[in-house]
């Protein structure tokens, strides 16, 4: 660029690595890729073909106006505009937690529940409450063809970028209907004793907790934070799924692991089996209860 002739995108990523470097970014070189890939609309060996070609000017101000995000402090994921969630590709903005690889193991404990069931009846009703992006209710959707998948959310904007996401799902996409409300109140009645599975990847972070500011200034506090120490939120759906689920049904559940004996004591006194289930890290991240006591 320095002789004023147009950059390429090799020159591009360079510059990129560069800012984001000066800019404190941790992995400057893997997110300069992403957002090159993001920008130049080339992934894998196409951009390594591509890195020697010109870049358009409005390909290259988008490129410097997604550096001047992320130096700012937003995360990756708004910058990019997308995020992976097993095998989804979802849109992710302000208005949504960004899907967590925590949150795919919860989903791996929900499709073992799924598979117990469906090999009694089909198909199996699942209703993901505090849907956010949709991560859940996708993936599930997308993952099973034997479900039929409610997601839910108190936040109209949250439901927004759900929507845009079932619009990209293809022919699953048929088997989901979002609905917004508090909890169980966003369902019709009629769905009461009726529900295969209820997942759940409610808010439950102490708000007295000091979140990372890249997490605490840019999610939505309705998706992070509960009150009595983080279990307000979990505590309602544990107690209210029972009358929701049918007698052979399940309630999963995202949590802390700080969060698990009481957890497990209060799903104890409602279900007839409980079990907690690991992350990839090892660490407490899913309760699974069973059979809810009548
Ligand atoms: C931790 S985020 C989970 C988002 C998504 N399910 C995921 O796993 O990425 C919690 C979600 O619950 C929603 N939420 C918070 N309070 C709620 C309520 N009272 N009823 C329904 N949804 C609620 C938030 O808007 C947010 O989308």
């Amino acid at each position: 660029m320095t002789d004023g002739s147009p950059p390429t995108w090799r020159m591009l990523q360079a510059e990129a690595v560069d800012g984001l470097r000066a800019g404190g970014v941790e992995s400057p070189e893997t997110e300069a890729r992403r957002m090159v890939e993001e920008a130049s609309g080339c992934t894998g060996t196409e951009l390594v073909m591509a890195l020697d070609e010109v870049a358009v000017e409005r390909a290259a101000a988008r490129l410097r106006s997604m550096i001047e995000r992320r130096t700012a402090g937003e995360p990756l994921q708004y910058v990019l505009g997308s995020w992976g969630f097993r095998h989804l590709d979802l849109m992710v903005d302000r208005r949504v937690l960004i899907p967590r690889p925590e949150t795919e193991s919860v989903v791996d404990a929900v499709l073992a529940e799924i598979d117990r069931i469906s090999a009694t009846r089909q198909p199996v009703d699942v209703v993901d409450l505090g849907t956010g992006s949709g991560a859940i209710a996708l993936a599930v959707a997308s993952e099973r063809t034997c479900t039929r998948v409610w997601g839910t959310d108190a936040s109209e904007d949250a439901l927004v970028v759900a929507r845009g996401n079932l619009a990209g799902l293809g022919r699953a996409a048929a088997r989901v209907r979002l609905a917004a409300g508090s909890w169980f109140e966003a369902l019709p009645s009629s769905l009461r004793g009726g529900l295969d599975v209820v997942v759940s990847n409610p808010p439950y972070v102490d708000p007295s907790a000091r979140l990372p500011d890249e997490v605490h200034d840019w999610e939505p506090h309705t998706a992070l934070y509960s009150d009595s120490a983080g279990t307000a939120d979990l505590d309602r759906i544990i107690a209210e799924s029972p009358e929701w689920l049918r007698g052979d049904g399940a309630l999963v559940c995202e949590h802390s692991p700080e969060q698990t004996a009481e957890l497990v004591d209060r799903a104890a006194a409602r279900f007839a089996e409980v079990e907690v289930r690991r992350d990839l890290a090892g660490r407490d991240r899913a309760l699974v209860a069973r059979r809810p006591l009548r």
